[in-house]
């Protein structure tokens, strides 16, 4: 299953790298930063994972802060991108090609912080996923992550109306006419999500939907997808922030 994912990622990571031309930072949507939500602020001295680290531009960010990371990717065309930013930037990162589900390469009580943006669309076990995390945080650690929002793509990005269930879950397959791989997504419920967390030992000690009702506070995504006047309606991304028990 995760194949198919690293395939796409291996074939669209240089055109995914140019068009989104992202800064060396924390960005948890396109519009917030943790500049302003400061959810990994005091990760200085730390032992941090990041799980799905695509191009780099988090874990140079959190390496910048002080942190000691690690950065894993199913795709070695996006972990040379993340080498060439580290190197660029002149910060240690070890970046490891490895699946989110799987993190048998790293003993437990191995970190203190477990963080990622926008990949657990691209992952179907979260609950594998979860327990991995889990087993290699020490106890008390946070696992921090943004995701797509699951009630944003239910809109049709002109008419506003809603178009998809929201109980329409699991693999998404879009395929594109000039690429000989397909795109696999996998859509979760919020509840998904939280138990999932909870069943692998974590405490969900918040949830953020950040946004605000002003189409004037958005600017439009690289891929369209982000329309101003939606995204001041419906939220675009969900945040948590959990608590290894
Ligand atoms: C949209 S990028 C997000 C990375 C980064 N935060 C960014 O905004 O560019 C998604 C990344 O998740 C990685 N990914 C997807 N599924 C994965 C899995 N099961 N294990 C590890 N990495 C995975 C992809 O290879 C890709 O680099």
């Amino acid at each position: 299953m995760t194949e198919e994912v690293k395939e796409w990622w291996d074939l669209t990571a240089g055109w995914f790298q140019d068009e989104i031309d992202l800064d060396v930072g924390v960005n948890w949507t396109g519009t917030t930063s943790d500049d302003d939500l400061t959810l990994l602020s005091d990760v200085a001295g730390k032992d941090a994972l990041e799980l799905g680290c695509g191009g780099g531009q988090c874990s140079v960010a959190l390496a910048q802060r002080g942190a000691n990371v690690t950065g894993l990717d199913l795709s070695e065309e996006q972990l040379s991108f993340a080498r060439d930013l580290a190197a660029e930037h002149d910060v240690d990162v070890e970046f490891v090609q490895g699946d989110v589900t799987n993190l048998e390469m790293f003993p437990d009580d191995s970190f203190d912080v477990a963080f990622n943006a926008y990949v657990f669309q691209w992952v179907g076990d979260l609950a594998a996923c979860f327990r991995e995390t889990h087993r290699v945080l020490r106890p008390g650690g946070r696992l921090v992550f943004s995701m797509p929002h699951p009630v944003y793509d239910l809109a049709d990005p002109e008419t506003h109306r809603v178009e998809e269930s929201y109980f329409d879950t699991g693999r998404q397959v879009t395929t594109y006419d000039d690429l000989d791989s397909d795109m696999v997504t996998y859509r979760h419920r919020i509840s998904d999500v939280h138990n999932a967390l909870t069943g692998a030992g974590f405490r969900v000690e918040r949830l953020l939907e950040p946004g605000s009702d002003d189409p004037g506070h958005y600017e439009e995504g690289p891929w369209g997808e982000h329309r101003p006047e939606l995204l001041a309606k419906l939220p675009s991304t969900l945040i948590f922030e959990a608590r290894a028990e």
